[in-house]
């Protein structure tokens, strides 16, 4: 029995249960088509054995160099855009806690964007720093994290040597092919494979993830584990109603159909911030083709209550909520009497903070309700590592599905390179030179 749980009751508005019923043999068809491997993208399903094909030789090995990292290092620098940076990112976040107060090396990230101030400060704070490297990029060649494994390797290499300074890197990528493969060889970096059959943002479970992650100080174990436990039961259950994953995938097509091209992912705890980051990388990229797809939105409530909850209650009626919520809460806080009473909150004295922020999602979901916003909730017991594995899982298949319901291929983002083709002209990269006049001109005119 999963202990993740999807909820529709205030969805009710726009869809029925019955109509969810009506998509139980095209679920069980592209259930089928994932699992046999025969649907659009079938080259990159790896993901979906991910938790039961990790060996304890390879977590071992991650354990090993993550506690060398956390020996030697105050820092430690990941490197990596995308499906390369996001998920280990989110992890760490959503489990370390806001303050990232947990025992062990700062974690740092560099490569997931070209911002020249944010790489030069980087670079001045590590100056003082004993600090590691884990550099990610599947294909080795991508510009972002290219650039700045190149910076911050210059200056690892002057401060350490070049010899100690490959011994403080770790890279993750191809098993054969790309510049940082090539580079890993012939430096002697400790490295890792990305499996040719996980593409980025479904590689969170693979070193891509693990490394970082149990250099962070997680529990990577508990994280496979519940992933582990979900991917058994979405396998074992065909039902869409005992299939969560299936039943949201369903569930948001649903809205899609009804208008709601937009669907906002909703937390109450900023630690998972990042973990919406991911799920935005993962639906965005998988679903967004063909002029189709539901755009991934994000909010940090109660937060973003005060900025963008005037816009979901009384704005443009086309999008609907996700709200994830947590069961119980890691810490407790009580709020204390106060006997002048200034601020008026006596009638809090007593209760917990969780519980005031329990009642300000309840009352956000109806108000948004009432303001024409459907609502679907996915309930998580609480935030550790097990919840948070079978929680990443569950998105990812519950995000094939409804790719396939779509009718796109979820697995791949062709449309990524449009923008690269145009960088790579503008910089003058041998052989696009006919490109960049075009450009040039397009951009003078
Ligand atoms: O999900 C994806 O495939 C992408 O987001 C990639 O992860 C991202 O573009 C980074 O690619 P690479 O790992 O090849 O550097």
């Amino acid at each position: 029995m999963t202990q993740i749980k999807v909820h529709y009751q205030q969805a009710l508005s726009l869809i029925n249960t019955s109509e969810i019923g009506l998509f139980d043999s095209e679920t069980k068809l592209h259930r089928q088509k994932l699992y046999e491997g025969t649907g659009a993208g079938s080259d990159f399903l790896g993901w979906i054995d991910l938790p039961d094909n990790t060996g304890s030789g390879l977590l071992e090995r991650i354990e090993d160099d993550a506690s060398i990292i956390r020996e030697e290092s105050d820092a430690v620098v990941v490197i990596g855009i995308g499906g390369s940076y996001l998920g280990a990112r989110a992890v760490i976040e959503a489990l370390s806690g806001p303050l990232h107060a947990a025992p062990g090396p700062e974690v740092l990230y560099a490569g997931h964007h070209l911002d020249e101030e944010y790489h030069h400060d980087l670079l001045s704070y590590l100056e003082n720093k004993e600090y590691s490297v884990i550099v990610i990029s599947k294909s080795g060649t991508t510009t972002e994290p290219a650039v700045a494994f190149r910076l911050i390797r210059r200056q690892l290499e002057e401060k350490y040597g070049q010899q100690k300074a490959a011994r403080r890197i770790f890279a993750i990528t191809d098993a054969r092919r790309g510049a940082l493969k090539q580079l890993a060889t012939e430096q002697g970096y400790a490295s890792y494979v990305i499996p040719d059959d996980v593409g980025g943002r479904y590689s969170v479970l693979t070193p891509v993830g693990l490394l970082p992650v149990a250099a962070a100080g997680v529990d990577i174990r508990g994280l496979l584990s519940g992933a582990r436990d979900m991917a058994a039961h979405l396998r074992e259950h065909h039902d869409v109603f005992e299939n969560p994953a299936a039943l949201y995938a369903v569930l948001r097509n649903l809205l899609y159909k009804k208008g709601r091209t937009t669907e906002i992912l909703a937390s109450y705890t900023p630690s998972l911030f990042f973990f919406t980051e991911w799920w935005k990388q993962l639906f965005g990229e998988s679903e967004g083709k063909q002029g189709k797809g539901i755009f991934p939105a994000g909010v940090s409530f109660t937060t973003d209550l005060h900025s963008m909850g005037q816009f979901i209650q009384e704005g443009t009626k086309n999008s609907f909520e996700t709200v994830l919520t947590l069961k119980k809460n890691r810490k407790t806080l009580t709020i204390p009497e106060d006997k002048d009473n200034l601020d008026g909150l006596n009638y809090l004295t007593g209760k917990r903070l969780g519980f005031v922020n329990e009642m300000a999602a309840r009352g956000t979901m109806l108000a948004h309700v009432d303001g024409h916003v459907p609502n679907l909730e996915i309930e998580l017991p609480e935030l550790n590592a097990y919840h948070l594995g079978s929680l990443i899982y569950f998105f990812e298949m519950a995000c094939a599905l409804s790719g396939y319901m779509l009718g796109v291929n979820p697995f791949d983002q062709p449309g990524v390179e449009a923008y690269k083709r145009n960088m790579f002209a503008l910089l003058g990269k041998p052989g696009f030179e006919e490109e960049a006049a075009k450009l040039r001109q397009r951009l003078n005119s």
